[in-house]
Order: structure tokens, then C-alpha cells, then sequence
């Protein structure tokens, strides 16, 4: 009785939603590019919880540790390998803390517990015939971590001297001549072949048809090199039973999406609803090879499944060139006078998946006074400020007054919210963030339009006009409370101040609780009185002039 009730309750434990990022290197401290991969993860994890509270999200990020340029860092830094990546990996922690990633693991490669995960999975691929040893001789960039097939390098002079860059990256490559393990990569060209013949493993899609041109690219199919001699990385994990070869990186980083659920411990992996095939990966273009090839021709060689989707993101750019401290173009998240929420929300809010997007301070801050403060704050201010609301109310809708109000901007606002919900919900299906928020934004300036056309600060004087005024502060409160719901995945904070203000009870704040405006339900069903007194200012304006600022608060 109680096996089978075992039995049963296994198979009926839900499988977590897994969702990872990809683990970052602590080579510097982290830029705008680095919390834009964070930040994706977290709307993600965000939807599926509001549109499922029940489930139970998995979501890793962390930091990769090992090799060389972050030997070579912590070299230039004067401090120990271990001291240094302890520092940047707190950074990462806090710049998650500060922009509201809230990740359920934080994996480190250098804790004990990723090693015996890596070397577990290093000794399994050796039994299975996977790995062997060669001598090999190729192009490898430091900085990528990756050996560059010859056709794809080219000369280039560089501060007078002729080098040799990789393609792909732009990055220097140095001749190497060394005795690696190999593992059997060309034994998987059919299998992933196979895996990406499923429409929707990459989106956005083009990303698979690239990784689809790559697998049929013969140059990318030798078997690839899976150590260095320690005597050239020292700061690694060793091969297990040869001190001379360290494993190399990427290997070693791509199995910490097994250490955070407890691999090898089997009994772990079941406590924690056997989340792997992970659900959702997040990756940037530029680590697509890695995580679309490497990655799922390991998990193959050990018959594990592929990811179910990796989602593949494009690169922010500064005046249209890649981020990198050689240009000194890097953006640090930390950006003066710009508070966190805006910054999480101009990256999800204008960057597409499948192009780059330029970043500028100006459109920040442009786009947080114009979207955060004015089209959304300003219009939450004015509904519940005492000039128009004394009594503090989300109120009733009076029903028999809807025939007041002006027909063709009051059903252009209606219609609007009654579409959002299923709008936002597919663009978020997509993963295409910035739809969602523009759905948002265009219902919200008819919101505005409405509000001022029905000039409530005229009714507000006559008492008979009472009922009308409630019915425009009651649609618009209620645009306003659906916009705070599914804004949540892109600004956490800033929606929970907002719902709170229009005292939403936080159990009705899912995807559930948007579906339906209160007019279509008999009896409005957001009626509050005792809205929180005081002030309202969902996003203080930002001024770049101190001057400018206080002659507005003048
Ligand atoms: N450590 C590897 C990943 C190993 S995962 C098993 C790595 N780290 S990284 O720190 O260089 O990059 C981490 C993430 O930041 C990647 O998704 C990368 O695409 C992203 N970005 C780095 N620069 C970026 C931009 N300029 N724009 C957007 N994202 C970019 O790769």
C-alpha cells in the first residue's frame, strides 16, 4: 500500500520548470551585456510563475571560474586565483540582488561540489569510448576559450603587428602544439542533425538555421580537444587520474547545469523532480556553438537528453560596437543618475532577440521619464492623489453611467485592455519582451487620452458628477492594475508598488487575475477604499541636471 502510494505520488509530482542562464565569467566585473542575459532568465521564470503560481521554477546562474584569463586576471589584479574569483562572483550576487534576479541556485565552478560533478561526467564519457588521447596542434584564443579551426582565422594588424584573429569573435588566436584528450565530437553530426530538425530547440529560429549551416559544415566536425596541459592552465579542474591535463573550461562550465540539481547523486536529482531536460536555457549569440553542439553532444554520448529550448539572444552595442574593454565602450549596470528598475526595463523593453541594440544613456533616460514616470506613474499619481480622489477609493463602476463617458476613446480603451492580456501573453510565449511591453504602452496612452478627454478635475467640482468621476477613475484604475499584472516579469519592484497603491491583494496578482476586466463581470470586483494616503510617485523623474531639477520641484 504504501509502495504504491509511493509510486503514485512520483508519478504525479509535477516536474520543475527548469531555466538557466549561462554562468559568467569573472574574468571583470560585469557590464549592461552580462545583466541583459540575467534579466531575460528572470522575465522568463517570472511569466511562468505568474501564469502558473503553482509551479515550481528551478532557476540557476553563477559564475565560471576556471582558465586562463582568469589566471591571467587575477595575475594583473595581484591577488590569488581564488581571492579574486570570490570577489567578482559576490559582484554578480549583488548586481542579481540590486535588479531583482531572483535565481532559486548559485553555482560556483570552483566548489567541490561541481568538481566531482565534472569529474563524474569526465570518467563516463572515458567509459564509454568517448575520450581519448592526441597530440594536437591548432589556433586557440585565449579569450574565447576555444580552439579556431584554420579556416576560420584570418591576419590582421594589430598596434603594428601582424596577428591572427579568430573570424567569429575578432578575438587574437596563438598557435598551440600540445598532447589533449579528444572527444569523439564527429560521432554526434547525425544525432544533432536529427535534434534540429525539431522547429522551435533555438529561437529565436535563425539561430537554428545557423547552427543547422554549422552542423552541415564539415570544418566544424573534428573531434575537439576537452584539456590543456596544466602546465599552461593551471587554474582548472584536473583529469581525473592525470595531474599533467586539466579539463578544458567550456567542458567543465557546461556541467554545472547538472551540479545545481545534485548530479551525480541520483537520489538528489529525484528529491529535486528530476528536472533535466532543462526547460529553458538562456544563451547569447556568441556562446551558441558551445551550447548548441558541445553541450548536447556531451549530453548524448551519455544518452541524457538535449535542453528542450535554448533561448538565443542578440548583443547590446555602444555607438554599434560590440561591448569590450579593449574599445573602453563597457556599461556598467551601476549607472548614475538611473535607478535599477529603469535600466531592467529599458534592456528588456527595447532589445529584440533575434538584432543587436545600441545602447545609450539619453534613450534610458528618455524612455524611464516618458513610459515609467509619465505615461504609467504619472497616470497612477493622478487617479489616486487627493485632488481627484479625496476618499482614497479604487471605486465603483456605476454601471448605468457608462453611457456617459465619450464613446469613441472610452470603447478604444475598453477594447484595448480586454485584448492585452491574450496580446502579452503570446509576445511572452515568444520570448519577445519588447511586444509585450509595447502593448502595454500603447494601452496605457489611450488610457491617458481617455482620462484627459473626460476632464475629471471639471467633474471633480460638481457634486451631481460624482458617479461619472468614479466610473473614470474606476476604468482607469483598473488599466492600471492589468498593466501592473503583466508588467511584473519586466519590473518586478515598480508593479508591486503599484498593485499595492491600488490595494490589489497579493494573491490576486497572476495571469488569471488579468483575463477579465471588472466591467465584464457583474459587479466590479476591484472596489477598495483606503487607499494608501500620501504622495504617489511610482518612478521619480531622472534629471542628468541638478538645475533642471530644481526649478521643476520649484
Ligand atoms: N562563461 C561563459 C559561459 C559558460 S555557460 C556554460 C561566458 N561567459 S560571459 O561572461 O562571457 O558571458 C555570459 C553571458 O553574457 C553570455 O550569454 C553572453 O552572450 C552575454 N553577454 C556578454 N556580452 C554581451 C553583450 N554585449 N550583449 C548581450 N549579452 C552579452 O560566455
Amino acid at each position: 500500500m504504501r509502495l504504491t502510494l509511493r509510486l503514485l505520488s512520483s508519478v504525479v509530482q509535477r516536474r520543475p520548470f527548469y531555466v538557466t542562464t549561462p554562468i559568467f565569467y569573472v574574468n571583470a566585473a560585469p557590464h549592461i551585456g552580462h545583466l541583459y542575459t540575467a534579466v531575460v532568465a528572470d522575465a522568463i521564470q517570472r511569466f511562468e510563475k505568474l501564469i502558473d503560481p503553482d509551479c515550481n521554477v528551478i532557476f540557476s546562474t553563477g559564475t565560471d571560474e576556471h582558465g586562463t584569463k582568469i589566471q591571467q586576471a587575477a595575475a594583473k589584479a595581484n591577488l590569488a586565483p581564488q581571492e579574486y574569483c570570490n570577489k567578482i562572483s559576490e559582484e554578480y550576487r549583488t548586481l542579481f540582488k540590486d535588479f531583482d534576479v531572483e535565481y532559486t541556485d548559485f553555482i560556483r565552478t570552483t566548489e567541490e561540489r561541481h568538481k566531482k560533478a565534472v569529474h563524474h561526467f569526465w570518467k563516463k564519457l572515458v567509459k564509454k569510448d568517448y575520450i581519448y588521447k592526441a597530440k594536437y596542434s591548432g589556433w586557440y584564443s585565449v579569450n574565447d576559450e576555444s580552439f579556431v579551426p584554420e579556416t576560420h582565422v584570418r591576419d590582421e594588424l594589430r598596434n603594428g603587428e601582424q596577428v591572427k584573429v579568430s573570424l567569429e569573435s575578432g578575438h587574437v588566436v596563438e598557435w598551440t602544439e600540445e598532447t589533449n584528450y579528444m572527444f569523439r565530437l564527429s560521432a554526434f553530426k547525425t544525432h544533432l542533425q536529427e535534434w534540429l530538425k525539431n522547429d522551435g530547440v533555438i529561437t529565436p529560429s535563425k539561430f537554428q538555421k545557423h547552427l543547422v549551416d554549422m552542423v552541415q559544415n564539415e570544418a566544424y566536425f573534428p573531434d575537439i580537444s576537452v584539456s590543456r596541459p596544466s602546465s599552461r592552465v593551471h587554474w582548472a579542474i584536473r583529469v581525473p587520474d592525470d595531474e599533467e591535463q586539466s579539463i578544458y573550461v567550456w567542458l567543465d562550465a557546461l556541467v554545472n547545469y547538472l551540479t545545481v540539481l545534485g548530479y551525480p547523486d541520483e537520489d538528489a536529482m529525484i528529491k529535486r523532480g528530476r528536472p533535466w531536460p532543462a526547460d529553458v536555457q538562456v544563451i547569447g549569440k556568441d556562446i551558441l556553438k558551445f551550447h548548441g553542439i558541445y553541450w548536447p553532444a556531451f549530453l548524448m554520448a551519455l544518452n541524457w537528453p538535449p535542453p528542450r529550448r535554448l533561448v538565443c539572444h542578440s548583443h547590446w552595442t555602444v555607438c554599434g560596437a560590440k561591448m569590450s574593454k579593449s574599445c573602453h565602450n563597457v556599461v556598467s549596470p551601476r549607472l548614475e543618475p538611473a535607478p535599477a528598475p529603469a535600466l531592467r526595463y529599458m534592456l528588456l523593453r527595447e532589445a529584440t532577440m533575434h538584432d543587436d541594440a545600441n545602447y545609450s544613456q539619453t534613450k534610458l533616460i528618455n524612455i524611464a521619464n516618458s513610459e515609467l514616470a509619465d505615461t504609467l506613474g504619472n497616470l497612477g499619481s493622478r487617479c489616486c492623489g487627493a485632488a481627484l480622489n479625496p476618499r482614497g477609493e479604487f471605486p465603483p463602476l456605476h454601471a448605468t453611467e457608462l453611457g456617459e463617458l465619450r464613446p469613441g476613446v472610452a470603447s478604444e480603451l475598453m477594447d484595448c485592455v480586454e485584448a492585452l492580456h491574450e496580446i502579452c501573453y503570446n509576445h511572452y510565449t515568444n520570448y519577445q519582451f519588447y511586444k509585450a511591453v509595447d502593448a502595454v504602452i500603447h494601452t496605457l496612452h489611450v488610457a491617458n487620452l481617455f482620462f484627459e478627454s473626460h476632464k475629471p478635475w471639471e467633474l471633480r467640482k460638481k457634486p451631481e458628477c460624482q458617479k461619472e468621476l468614479d466610473v473614470i477613475l474606476h476604468i482607469t484604475m483598473e488599466t492600471l492594475r492589468i498593466s501592473a499584472i503583466i508588467l511584473q516579469p519586466i519590473i518586478p519592484q515598480l508593479s508591486e508598488k503599484l498593485l499595492d497603491k491600488l490595494q490589489i491583494p497579493k494573491d490576486s496578482r497572476s495571469w488569471q487575475h488579468c483575463v477579465t476586466p471588472s466591467w465584464r463581470v457583474q459587479g466590479a470586483i476591484y472596489e477598495t477604499k483606503n487607499i494608501q494616503g500620501g504622495k504617489f510617485v511610482l518612478f521619480p523623474r531622472i534629471y542628468t541636471d541638478k538645475k533642471q531639477k530644481k526649478s521643476v520641484s520649484a
